[in-house]
Parts: C-alpha cells; structure tokens; sequence
C-alpha cells in the first residue's frame, strides 16, 4: 500500500466574501487566534505525518510562501533577545528544506481545476487533498484518521461531517446508504444538490485522500455546477473503477470561508487555548450577561 505523502492546499481563491480584509492580504492569512488559517490546516497534515506540501496559489498571494520560509532576521532578533520559546516554535514550525512546492493556477476555473494544477508535483502516487477553509478542530488531527482508513481499505477517501438539512445545497453531499458507521462505502456523491434533493446530510468536510488517476479525469472534465471544474464530478466517473469510503469527522468543522464561521472558530480555539481560555471565557460570559 502506498503511503501517504503528499498533501495539496489549493489557496488561489480570491476571498472575496472576506473584503476589505482579503484586499491586500490572501484570505488563507486571516487569523484564527495567533495562527494563519492555512497554518492550522498544515499543523493538522503534519501531524498526520505528510512529508510534502503543494501549495496551489495565484496572483498576490506571494506572502504565504514567505510565511513558510524561514525568516533569518526574525530569528536572529529573537535569539539576541533570548526569546527563546518564540524562536524554537518558528524553527520546529517551519517546513523542512525541500519540503514545500508552490504551483500557480493562473486562472480560476474551479477546484478541480486547481488540484490538476498540482498534478506534476504529486506525479504517481496517492495524496492527501486539504481545503484551507475548513478547519477541523477535535482531539486528533482528522488527516490521520484517514490515513488510517486508506492504510484499511486502499482507494479514495471522503471526509464527511452532518449538516442541516437548510445547508446541503452548499456543499458536496455522499450516500453512505444510512450507515453510522465511522467508515462506510459510498454509493453515490452530488456537488451542491438543489434544495430538497439531497441524498443524505453527509457535507464533503474538505478532507480527501485521492489515487493519482484522477488528474486524467480531471484533465478532460467538462464545467459543471457554477460553471466550474468541479472535482467531486470526477470524483464520480472514478468511483466507477475504484471503490470510495466516507470517513466522518466527529469533532466540530468550521468553514471559515464564511463569517459566522469564521468568528466561530477564533472563539472556539481560543476557548480551548490553555493560555487564553480561562480568562477568555469569562470576558465573554460577561459580555453576554
Ligand atoms: C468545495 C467542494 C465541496 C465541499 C466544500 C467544502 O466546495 O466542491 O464538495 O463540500 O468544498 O468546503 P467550495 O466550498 O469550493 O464551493
């Protein structure tokens, strides 16, 4: 079985749900507490032991390639001011040298379209797909429970969380066939189902471990929903040769590419901050009295 190695982080997106603050600034930067929201979602990839990080960015988005670089005269600053806590979280954060790619996609033409983008860097082997929007917050690092699943069942694998019934038409929806089980063979996926047509409650959560044949499909995949390249519509002419499992996310999944969830997720993280939550908590109890 191969092993995961690889993980792809489309961050081309223009953040326009996010202006002014996206102006100038990528939106995978905004902050959820102390930390960029791609870093979070990188922290959750490398404790899921993934060795390589695509990134496929866009035009000014330069700046999170400078954020996982290392940053000589920060460090030095730090170490002439015995900061020291500071400068050995920046140095143990920091990517390995060689470790990083960054890829362009030149123009927006949908997520499918951007994971092709990536397809000479991750060449012929399985990888780890992870939206930055969706921030996964539990015990584990999501990426490694399906890692697991994969090391189980080989194929391709869907991170699934439930969602209301008013939101499925926003999300990529699967049908486990109402199995509750953790891990659960998918029978069918539709990407954004109108209104009251969804199979099931089961949000594609931004988690997908992926077999390299998909960037043929890809490839030759035709616009669909919103008139982009969707990659669940892929996704779907795959699952016909090769099996797909749902793996559900029981922690809590913020969607920071929306403000209610964004601001959700900053009060969620510094809650559970050792550093911050106690006091944190009783500022906003206050508030709310
Ligand atoms: C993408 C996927 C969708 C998934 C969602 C999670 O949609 O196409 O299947 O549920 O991410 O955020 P997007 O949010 O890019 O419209």
């Amino acid at each position: 079985m191969a092993r995961i190695r690889k993980a792809v982080f489309p961050v081309a997106g223009l953040g326009t749900r996010f202006l002014p603050a996206t102006k100038a600034i990528p939106k995978e930067m905004l902050t959820v507490v102390d930390r960029p929201v791609i870093q979070h979602v990188v922290d959750e990839a490398r404790a899921a032991g993934i060795e390589h990080f695509v990134f496929v960015t866009g035009r000014n988005k330069g700046v999170i390639e400078e954020h996982f670089d290392k940053q000589f005269e920060l460090e030095s600053t730090l170490r002439e001011r015995q900061k020291l806590r500071e400068l050995e979280q920046l140095e143990t954060e920091t990517p390995n040298a060689g470790a990083t790619s960054f890829t362009r996609q030149q123009t927006p033409l949908g997520l499918g379209h951007a994971v092709w983008c990536a397809r000479d860097i991750v060449g012929n082997e399985p990888f780890a797909l992870l939206l930055p929007d969706m921030l996964h917050h539990g015990e584990r690092p999501f990426l490694a429970d399906m890692i697991a699943a994969h090391e189980t069942h080989g194929g391709n694998i869907i991170g699934v969380y439930p969602v209301g019934d008013h939101e499925t038409h926003q999300y990529g929806i699967v049908d486990v066939g109402g199995s509750t089980a953790k891990v659960a063979a998918i029978r069918a996926m539709v990407e954004k189902p109108p209104r009251g047509t969804a199979p099931s409650n089961l949000a594609i959560s931004g988690r997908y471990i992926l077999q390299p044949a998909i960037f043929d499909l890809l490839a030759r995949q035709e616009r669909g929903a919103g008139g982009e390249i969707q990659l669940t519509d892929s996704m779907l002419t795959l699952a016909r040769s090769e099996p797909f499992h749902a793996v559900r996310f029981d922690g809590q999944v913020y969607d920071t590419g929306s403000k209610i969830g964004f601001l959700s997720a900053n009060v969620a993280y510094a809650l559970k901050r050792p550093d911050l939550g106690p006091e944190f908590r009783s500022i906003i109890e206050g508030m709310l009295k």
